[in-house]
């Protein structure tokens, strides 16, 4: 099993990397990809670390030695939020980073199971399927906008909301990565009950949680070590999924034959080929309802943008 991560010498990539190191399965490989001339030290550095995975890492322009045999590539390569940008506005500079990573993984591994955290996701997600389709490999099973981090702080703040044990709390979020497409459905966490008010300011606090970091670090970057965490969860889930383990589902943002987008974030189970099954997301309250239904357009529009730009 050989997970590549590529924009590994990031703030998100360093703290996936370090959690893959020590939780992917003994005999795993590990390989790490950045243009960031540093990156193969921090493979030396991970390489010190006492567990059965055997970590590379390479720099420089091209990406191919990393991407060779790869059965699972996190993509986070690419520029964060500065406070006052919202993920939009990392359209112009992560459109063509993804589309050029991407398209190293077709050449090279064609087979390989993508998981893009690279902001927008709304629309970095459409664009590496334009550019599988283009190079004739695009499988929808094996590509996947990695929204978990929505899924952990919408856990998080629920648990703390309610004075739960988090291990307890579940909460699927549909959609998509930004803003109002953030659609965490607390009508169905099991056994509590929210107040309309509640429901309006949890539900905007996960929606703007990513912006909350942003302030906090003050120019310093957006979430790196909750999303190093958000990554390396869904990364070991497609890991467990293709070892051939039942019942391995998480919410993602797949091309899934959703009657709202071309993509849409949904709960998945997991398997061999990727995808498996997309999981109906159940019923909605009438807030989350008219929550889905005014995110459409919003959805819909970034994942155009997505298309046109490969085009
Ligand atoms: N999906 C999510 O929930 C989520 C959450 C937080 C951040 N993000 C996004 O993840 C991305 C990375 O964030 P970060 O905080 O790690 O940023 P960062 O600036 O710390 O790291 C990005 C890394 O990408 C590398 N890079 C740039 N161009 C590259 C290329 N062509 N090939 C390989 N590597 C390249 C840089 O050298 C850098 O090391 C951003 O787009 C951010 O918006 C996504």
């Amino acid at each position: 099993m050989k997970v590549t991560v590529l924009g590994a010498a990031g703030g998100i990539g360093q703290a996936l990397a370090l959690l893959l190191k020590t939780q992917l399965p003994s005999g795993a490989k590990l390989s790490l990809y950045d243009i960031a001339p540093v990156t193969p030290g921090v493979a030396v550095d991970l390489s010190h670390i006492p567990t059965d995975v055997e970590v590379k890492g390479f720099a420089g322009e091209d990406p191919t030695l990393a991407l060779e045999g790869a059965d699972v590539v996190l993509i986070s390569a690419g520029v964060a939020r500065k406070p006052g940008m919202d993920r939009s506005d990392l359209f112009n500079i992560n459109a063509g980073i993804v589309a050029n990573l991407v398209g190293k993984c077709a050449q090279t591994c064609p087979k390989a199971l993508i998981g893009v955290i690279t902001n927008p996701v709304n629309t970095t997600v459409a664009i590496a399927a334009e550019v599988l389709k283009k190079a004739g490999v695009y499988d929808k099973n094996r590509l996947f906008g990695v929204t978990t981090l929505d899924v952990i702080r919408s856990e998080t703040f629920v648990a703390e909301a309610k004075g739960l044990n988090v291990d307890q709390v579940k909460v699927n979020v549909i959609g998509g990565h930004s803003g109002v497409t953030i659609l965490p459905l607390l009508s169905q966490v099991d056994s509590v009950e929210f107040s309309s008010a509640e429901v309006v300011a949890l539900t905007d606090r996960i929606q703007n949680a990513g912006t909350e970091v942003v302030e906090a670090k003050a120019g310093g970057g957006s979430a790196t070590l909750s999303m190093g965490q958000a990554a390396c969860r869904f990364g070991l889930s497609l890991v467990r999924g293709l070892q051939g383990e039942a019942n391995v589902v998480e919410c993602a943002y797949v091309d899934g034959g959703s009657e709202h987008a071309k993509f849409f974030a949904q709960p998945v189970l997991l398997g061999k080929n990727g995808v498996e099954q997309v999981l109906p997301y159940g019923e909605l309250s009438a807030f989350e309802t008219q929550a889905r239904d005014e995110m459409l357009a919003t959805l819909i529009a970034d994942i155009d943008l997505g298309v046109e730009f490969v085009k």
